[in-house]
C-alpha cells in the first residue's frame, strides 16, 4: 500500500511527512520478503526508526496546530502519545516474535498510520484552509476531477465552434486530455477506478463528451485493471461493492461476474 491522494490532508509539509511514514512501513514490508536479511532484526531496526520519525512528525504537526489555533490541539496531542505507545507495544511484540506472522506486523502498522491520518489529521487540513491556508489540491471526488477537466474541454468546444478544430480533432484532443489525467490515477484500486468512472459519467451528463468516447475511455480503464485482484485489495469492502455497482451500471460486467466478485470479497473478509 503506497501513499495516495486519498491520504492528503492538503497541507504540504504534513503530506510530505506522511509520505515518509508510508515509505518506512513499506520498507518494513519489503524486509519481510528479503531472504538475505535477518527479518526480525531488520523489522526491529526499521521500527525503531519509525518511532523516531513518528515522534518528529508529531512534533511538527503539533507546532502547525498551534500556529493555526487548532481547537482540538490537546486531544490530538493525547492521540499522538497513544500512537507512540502503540508503536512501542509493537516493538515489544516483535521481541516476542513467535506469536505473530511478520506480515501481520505490516498490517498493524498500516492501520496504525492510515486510521489516524484519515480520521484525525484530515481535520487539521480542513481547519488549515478555514484559517486561510493554501491547500494542495487533492483529487478525492469525481467533482474534483471534473473541475480540472471542464475548462480545457470547454475551450476545445469553443475552438470547434469557431472552426479552428474539426469535430474529429476536438474529440481526439478531448480524449487525450482525459486519458492523461486518468494516467495519474492508480485505477488498480477499487475506489480510484470508481472515481474515474464517475468522472466519465459527469462528463457525459454535462454533454462534454459523446457516449461513444465515454465507452472508449471506460474500456481503456478496464484494460489497466484486473477485477479479481481488485476484489482482494486491502481496502474497505464498501469501496469494492460501490465499484461493482458502478461497473454493472456501465455494462462493464454482467451479473455473473458480479456474483463471482462478491464471493471473492466475502472470502477476503
Ligand atoms: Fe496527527
Ligand atoms: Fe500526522
Amino acid at each position: 500500500m503506497v501513499w495516495d491522494n486519498d491520504y492528503s490532508v492538503g497541507v504540504k509539509e504534513i503530506d510530505e511527512q506522511h509520505k515518509q511514514l508510508f515509505k518506512l512501513i513499506e520498507r518494513f514490508k519489503t524486509a519481510i520478503s528479503d531472504e538475505n536479511l535477518d527479518i526480525w532484526e531488520e523489522m526491529r531496526r526499521i521500527l525503531i526508526f519509525l518511532v523516531k520519525y513518528a515522534s518528529y512528525h508529531f512534533e511538527a504537526e503539533e507546532a502547525l496546530m498551534q500556529r493555526i489555533h487548532y481547537p482540538q490541539l490537546d486531544a490530538h496531542k493525547v492521540m499522538h502519545a497513544t500512537l507512540i505507545g502503540r508503536l512501542r507495544e509493537v516493538l515489544e511484540r516483535l521481541k516476542a516474535q513467535k506469536s505473530y506472522k511478520p506480515i501481520e506486523f505490516y498490517y498493524l502498522l498500516m492501520n496504525w498510520l492510515t486510521d489516524h491520518i484519515l480520521a484525525e489529521d484530515s481535520k487539521i487540513g480542513n481547519h488549515y484552509s478555514a484559517m486561510g491556508g493554501e491547500r494542495t489540491p487533492a483529487l478525492r471526488t469525481a467533482s474534483d476531477l471534473f473541475a480540472l477537466l471542464e475548462p480545457p474541454l470547454r475551450k476545445l468546444e469553443m475552438m470547434q465552434k469557431n472552426g479552428v478544430l474539426s469535430g474529429q480533432q476536438k474529440e481526439e484532443k478531448q480524449n487525450s486530455l482525459i486519458t492523461k489525467l486518468f494516467q495519474k490515477i492508480d485505477v488498480t484500486l477499487p475506489q480510484k477506478l470508481l472515481l474515474a468512472l464517475q468522472t466519465i459519467d459527469l462528463l457525459l451528463e454535462e454533454g462534454l463528451i459523446l457516449a461513444i468516447n465515454a465507452e472508449t475511455l471506460r474500456k481503456a480503464l478496464m484494460e489497466r485493471t484486473n477485477l479479481h485482484q481488485m476484489m482482494q485489495a486491502q481496502v474497505p469492502s464498501q469501496s469494492k461493492h460501490d465499484l461493482l455497482h458502478q461497473l454493472l451500471h456501465c455494462g462493464l460486467v454482467d451479473q455473473s461476474d458480479c456474483d463471482e466478485a462478491v464471493a471473492v470479497i466475502e472470502a477476503e473478509h
